[in-house]
């Protein structure tokens, strides 16, 4: 191959690996019908069950829709095809059964599979690079120990010359900071355990850390919130008025656990399925030690405009069932909202449903662009948290693009106290995006 040549095929690597990384997005809906097979050493296992956990392995490699956990399935689609996530149970011809010790730690730490084979950064490993190798053995002892399930994997459609896992290498080279996790001796001890379940296990940054023009995680701008699939990951850094430096630790600790945050909103979406799947079966004191390490974590400054208004004034005026009787902006937003919002969030965005209605203190009605508010309106809520099921319907089929816009406006004009700037032509790109 010439030289133009192949350097045109590592740019396509590198664009590829960089959508692909792009693609993140936690899984719905998964099945929990895993059932114990040949048992070895149980505290092991058990371990190795809350490590997985607290990675969500089973986030993107659970089919949605309640397909076998562990089994693989879920798409994830790219602009130039769809790819899709293994089976990494221990069946021998569809899944890992075949793979060694080092294969696995290999593919965690490295992104590179058995026989060579450079993996997709859809699968996070650039975050499991930090993963000690005891903890990698120990989440393989867990997945072991399930019963295997035969499920060839889905080959991805991409077309040449995006299938060449050899561009992989290019990027890796690039943005995988090949190291594992190590205590910064600037940091406690519970600090430094915060630290670890936040990137090498927890993979925060995935979601909430910007990237480059080739699809890097940015240097330098840890958590400072980003784009994927259409919701905003916020600023999740100690800044007080755009992190979360101003929360209580209650407020973090409720947030982070149960989906919901008294007087900050809740958490639907990827991060609802976060919370669901893997932050709230952390122990008492791994989610103190998150806490305490998110505290740490350097303020980013965010955009102007979108601090959250713990006292938006329309919502001030207004009690439970009623607006105040002088305000004014009849039209479409205040006509849906009154038709099929009102009843479960009230005027006054306290909540009736329960306290996960709540949307004042909410940073999704902060953001002017309003895209975690569409994506909720599109797609409604459905996520075991909690005591109760947190719910809201889908009012995507419902309504149409202007529709959608202008009860987003409505809605983050009167809980955020700012002026909405969804448009229709927005809605209809979260469509695609969602
Ligand atoms: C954000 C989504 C995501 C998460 C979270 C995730 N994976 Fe993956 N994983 C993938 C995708 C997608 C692939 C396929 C990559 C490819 O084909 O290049 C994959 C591939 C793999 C492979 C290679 C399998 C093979 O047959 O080549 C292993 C092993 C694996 N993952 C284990 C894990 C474990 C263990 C965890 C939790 C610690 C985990 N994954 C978490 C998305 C994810
Ligand atoms: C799969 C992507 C994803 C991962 C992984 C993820 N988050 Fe999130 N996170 C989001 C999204 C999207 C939102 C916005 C949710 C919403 O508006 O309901 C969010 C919201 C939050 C919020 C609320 C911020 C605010 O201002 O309202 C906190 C706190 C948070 N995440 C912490 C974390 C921590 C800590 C981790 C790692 C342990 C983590 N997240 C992992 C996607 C993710
Ligand atoms: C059946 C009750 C119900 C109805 C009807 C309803 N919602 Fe919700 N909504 C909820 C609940 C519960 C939550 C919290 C879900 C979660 O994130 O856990 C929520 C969350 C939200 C959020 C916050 C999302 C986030 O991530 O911060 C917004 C914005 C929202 N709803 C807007 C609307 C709008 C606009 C309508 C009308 C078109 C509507 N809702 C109708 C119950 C409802």
């Amino acid at each position: 191959m010439s030289r133009p040549a192949r350097i045109r095929l590592a740019a396509a690597g590198v664009i590829l690996a960089g959508f692909a990384a792009l693609a993140l997005q936690v899984g719905a809906g998964r099945s929990t019908t895993a059932q114990a097979g040949a048992a070895a050493d149980p505290a092991l296992i058990d371990r190795g069950r809350y490590l997985a956990e607290a990675a969500d392995c089973a986030a993107c490699h659970t089919a949605p829709g309640g397909g076998p956990i562990y089994a693989g399935g879920r798409a994830f689609k790219l602009p130039f095809g769809t790819m899709y996530s293994t089976n990494i149970t221990a069946d021998a011809a569809t899944g890992i059964g075949g793979w060694s010790d080092d294969d696995f730690v290999n593919a965690l730490q490295h992104g590179v599979g058995k026989g060579g084979r450079h993996l997709y950064p859809s699968m996070p490993y650039t975050s499991y690079t930090g993963m000690s190798r005891s903890d990698a053995l120990a989440i393989k002892a867990y997945l072991f120990s399930l019963r295997p399930l035969h499920a060839p994997a889905r080959p991805s459609t991409f077309p040449f010359p995006f299938n060449q896992r050899w561009g992989m290498a290019v990027w890796n080279a690039l943005f995988l900071k090949d190291r594992r996790f190590e205590a910064d001796p600037a940091l406690t001890a519970q600090q430094n355990r915060g630290a670890y379940l936040a990137t090498a296990l927890g993979h925060c940054g995935e979601c909430h850390t910007p990237r480059n023009v080739a699809f890097g995680l940015e240097r330098g701008r840890q958590f400072a919130g980003a784009v994927l699939q259409g919701w905003r990951a916020y600023n999740i850094t100690a800044d007080k008025a755009y992190g979360v430096g101003a929360w209580s630790d209650r407020q973090l600790a409720d947030y982070l656990r149960t989906g919901h945050g008294d007087g900050r909103g809740s958490a639907s979406g990827p991060m609802g399925e976060a919370v669901a799947y893997s932050l709230r079966h952390l122990s008492p004191e791994d989610s103190s030690a998150l806490i305490a390490y998110l505290r740490t974590v350097k303020p980013q400054p965010g955009a102007a405009g979108t601090e959250a208004n713990l006292a938006p004034p329309a919502a001030v005026a207004a009690t439970a069932w009623a607006p105040a009787a002088d305000e004014k902006s009849p039209g479409l937003g205040k006509h849906i909202f009154e038709g099929a919002c009102s009843s479960c969030h009230q005027w006054n965005g306290q909540g009736q449903q329960n306290a996960y209605a709540a949307l004042i203190g909410a940073q999704s009605v902060n953001d002017p662009a309003g895209l975690n508010v569409v994506q909720t309106v599109l797609h409604g809520v459905k996520l075991p948290l909690g005591d109760g099921a947190a719910f809201m319907p889908a009012f995507g089929s419902g309504y149409s693009d202007a529709e959608v816009a202008a009860v987003a406006n409505y809605v983050i004009g009167r809980f955020g106290g700012k002026a909405g700037k969804v448009t229709p032509a927005a809605v209809y790109k979260a469509r695609e995006a969602g």
